[in-house]
């Protein structure tokens, strides 16, 4: 056992950080947010031939170029080298692209992520050997790494499975777990979430003795300021970036030193919502738009079925399929947990850790579906390996709460790590307490429904994302390898 488990950990938001880091961090401003997520308005179990009253009702429509926020060609190239570049890790070990690979649908295809001192790629990422050597990874980080589709669609107002990064009415317009520390000048929510796996130790900046980034949040006591600052300079000190830089952002005339951190997390942004928007006429939108032929019977039959009788729109709605809010599903709990919570310490209270009121318990952000079947594993912590599994847990979330298989899920496998997976689905208590909060109604489908379903799902692909190849670079400026 690793000792860093020892302890169990607290729960607030820096319990994501390491004991030491933990001692160095006081007082921590714990931000509560605003939103109350609406509950849950069952419908009724119509079966009409009307699916286009059905498809308004829930606001399902084609994406519009409207919908996002626009894009510059010169931020999104320098995104794309940020986006890439180990140089912006701590330890220079690891980029945004090691967990949001094009290669991998924009996620890791793994249920949990394995952050910085891991190696390999996707479904073969390696956790080290047991025991641990110093520079192997302390832990599985705590959830799984959402795909990158579509976040740059103005409707976002919340980031993260809890939310923890979102829109509000603070005069700057953004709540995030840096409080008074988020630099002024975001144009909106994508560029916000696009600074912050920099500062999660996990993730990307590596442990306090690890590098000069890490030591300065150390030395200063905050992961948020000192990191940004820190990266900066490293990323000035890399000639090859001043052009790039000068090019995207002319308001700097020339002058690399009034490049900051903002500057930084705008250009992901750009590079983000240009490559990984769902294309304009996808087989679904030009259906929607009235192509009937546009997508299968089967699929069209699901699409109806999915409005309708098995009752998914009532959350996944809107041209993304979400409602973007929070709700308790109650899927099964794996991995080390999130924040230190519940009976055995590795539960993930979701929604609750963000606004600390209890009835937002094992609430998690509705997931928009568009590309929906390249994106597993699914749920928060990737518990489902199989896209039919996680629909059909939604159909009696009860008995799949507590039938759950553990060979469903893709944790590579090292001892200590392996030791704490399945602590928290394996207990009944905590079984019972997800059991109690789920808020989707038992739903039978005939089994040529489920297959209907299904195609339906499959129907939400984008072609165009099917192979993403050509959003990743030949080489980055910093000269350090793409692969690991
Ligand atoms: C070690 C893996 C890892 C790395 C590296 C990483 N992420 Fe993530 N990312 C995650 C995980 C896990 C989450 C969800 C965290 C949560 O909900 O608590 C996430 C969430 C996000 C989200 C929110 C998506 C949503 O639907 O809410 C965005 C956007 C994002 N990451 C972008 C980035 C960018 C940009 C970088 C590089 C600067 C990056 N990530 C680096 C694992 C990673
Ligand atoms: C009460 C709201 C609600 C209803 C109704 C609902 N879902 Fe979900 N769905 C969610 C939430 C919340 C999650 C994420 C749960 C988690 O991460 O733990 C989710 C996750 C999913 C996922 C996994 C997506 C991913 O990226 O991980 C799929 C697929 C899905 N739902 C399909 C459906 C289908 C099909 C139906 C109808 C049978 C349906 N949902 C009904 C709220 C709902």
């Amino acid at each position: 056992m690793n000792k860093y488990y020892k302890k169990p950990r607290s729960h607030n938001y820096l319990s994501v950080l390491s004991t030491s880091f933990k001692i160095l961090l006081s007082p921590v401003v714990f931000v509560a947010a605003c939103t109350a997520s609406q509950v849950w308005a069952g419908e009724k179990d119509k079966d009409d031939e009307n699916g286009h009253n059905r498809h308004s009702k829930h606001q399902i429509r084609a994406i519009k170029p409207s919908d996002y926020a626009p894009v510059d060609a010169k931020k999104a190239v320098l995104g794309q080298a940020f986006f890439f570049d180990k140089e912006l890790s701590g330890n220079r070990n690891i980029s945004c692209s090691t967990c949001h690979s094009p290669l991998s649908a924009t996620s890791d295809g793994l249920s949990i992520n394995l952050g910085e001192g891991a190696h390999g790629f996707s479904v073969g990422r390696n956790p080290g050997t047991y025991p641990p050597l110093a520079t192997d990874p302390l832990e599985r980080g705590q959830r799984n790494a959402p795909s990158l589709f579509d976040r740059g669609a103005k409707e976002f107002g919340s980031m993260m499975h809890d939310g923890r990064i979102e829109l509000d009415n603070s005069p700057d317009g953004f709540l995030t777990p840096a409080g008074d520390e988020l630099p002024p000048g975001f144009n909106n929510l994508l560029e916000v979430i696009s600074i912050f796996a920099f500062t999660e130790i996990q993730e990307m900046l590596g442990q306090p003795n690890e590098n000069e980034i890490s030591a300065a949040a150390a030395a200063q006591g905050s992961l948020f300021t000192p990191v940004w600052t820190k990266l900066v300079e490293r990323i000035k000190a890399q000639p090859n970036y001043h052009p790039m830089i000068l090019a995207a952002y002319p308001e700097l005339k020339g002058d690399i030193n009034g490049f900051n951190i903002v500057h930084v997390g705008r250009a992901i942004a750009h590079f983000q919502n240009s490559s990984f928007r769902t294309s304009l006429n996808t087989p679904f939108d030009r259906y929607l738009n009235g192509d009937e032929g546009a997508i299968s019977k089967e699929a069209a039959r699901g699409f109806k079925l999915f409005t309708g009788k098995a009752q998914c729109a009532s959350c996944h709605n809107g041209p993304f399929l979400t409602d973007q809010k929070f709700h308790a599903i109650g899927v099964p709990q794996i991995g080390p947990g999130f924040g230190g919570v519940g009976f055995d310490g590795r539960e993930d209270f979701g929604r609750e850790g963000v606004t600390k009121d209890i009835n937002d318990r094992y609430k998690f952000r509705t997931p928009p579906l568009r590309n929906v079947a390249l994106t597993g594993p699914w749920g928060h912590d990737g518990a489902f390996n199989m896209l039919e599994d996680i629909v059909r847990h939604h159909l009696d979330a009860k008995k799949s709460l507590n039938n759950y298989d553990i060979s469903q899920c893709v944790l590579p496998s090292r001892l200590d790590l392996d030791e704490l997976d399945f602590i928290a689905t394996n207990n009944p208590n905590t079984r019972y307490e997800i059991e109690q909060r789920i808020e989707i109604p038992k739903i039978r489908l005939q089994e040529n429904e489920f297959k209907d379903l299904m195609a339906f799902m499959f129907a939400l692909t984008d072609p165009e994302h099917l192979d993403l190849r050509h959003t990743v670079p030949k080489s980055v400026p910093s000269g350090l390898s793409l692969a690991d």
